[in-house]
């Protein structure tokens, strides 16, 4: 089992195919013709086998965005899965880990995304937030821009991975909204 740093640019049939199998079977609405909701991800980590077998993927955005008036670095984790067949294996909080340490390790402030299962991500160190939120809508059907949100989200959760701290400031997402 190795996991992988890709691409969306240069990924290959296989991978791809895999890739939107997986994520067509992980969330119940999911476009058909693509592999991300919204926008492409700046890149993946994907979990293979030694067959070449894609068993999960995580989606990462690397992006500036405001917390009140401080400029933080902040790698958004977008549309994790696991296939149905090797869940409860321990690869999602694989997955989570891997994308922290690489946080940890580059100029990243904060992991963030916006979540359901908060009980699964506290467990891994996340916590959950209650900020305003700016952020560039876009409708996911027709990949068309909506105009500027602002609004309070109460499914955001974030880990702190460098030296700044989280606090109650609006935040700017200065993008879209994964
Ligand atoms: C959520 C998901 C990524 C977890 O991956 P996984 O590899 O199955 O999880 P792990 O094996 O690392 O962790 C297993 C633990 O999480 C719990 N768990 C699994 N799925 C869960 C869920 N949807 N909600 C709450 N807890 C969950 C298990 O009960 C288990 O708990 P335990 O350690 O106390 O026994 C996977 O279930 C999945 O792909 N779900 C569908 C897509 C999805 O909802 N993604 C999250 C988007 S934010």
């Amino acid at each position: 089992m190795i996991i992988k740093h890709v691409y969306d640019y240069n990924l290959d049939q296989s991978t791809y195919e895999q890739l939107h199998k997986l994520l067509i079977e992980s969330f119940e609405i999911y476009p058909e013709n693509r592999i991300y909701f919204k926008q492409i991800p700046h890149f993946r980590f994907i979990i293979c086998n030694d067959n070449e077998k894609v068993l999960a993927q995580v989606g990462l955005d690397y992006r500036a965005m405001k917390l009140g008036d401080e400029v933080i670095n902040v790698l958004g984790i977008i549309d994790l899965c696991v296939n149905k067949i090797y869940r409860n294996k321990g690869l999602g909080t694989k997955l989570v880990r891997k994308v922290l340490k690489f946080a940890e390790t580059n100029s990243v402030d904060f992991v963030l995304l916006g979540t359901e299962i908060e009980e699964w991500y506290e467990k891994i160190g996340f916590i959950k937030v209650s900020n305003t939120f700016t952020w560039h809508a876009i409708h996911d059907r027709k990949l068309k821009s909506l105009g500027t949100r602002t609004r309070d989200i109460d499914r955001i959760m974030v880990k702190q991975t460098g030296k700044k701290k989280w606090n109650q400031d609006s935040v700017d997402f200065l993008g879209y909204l994964y």
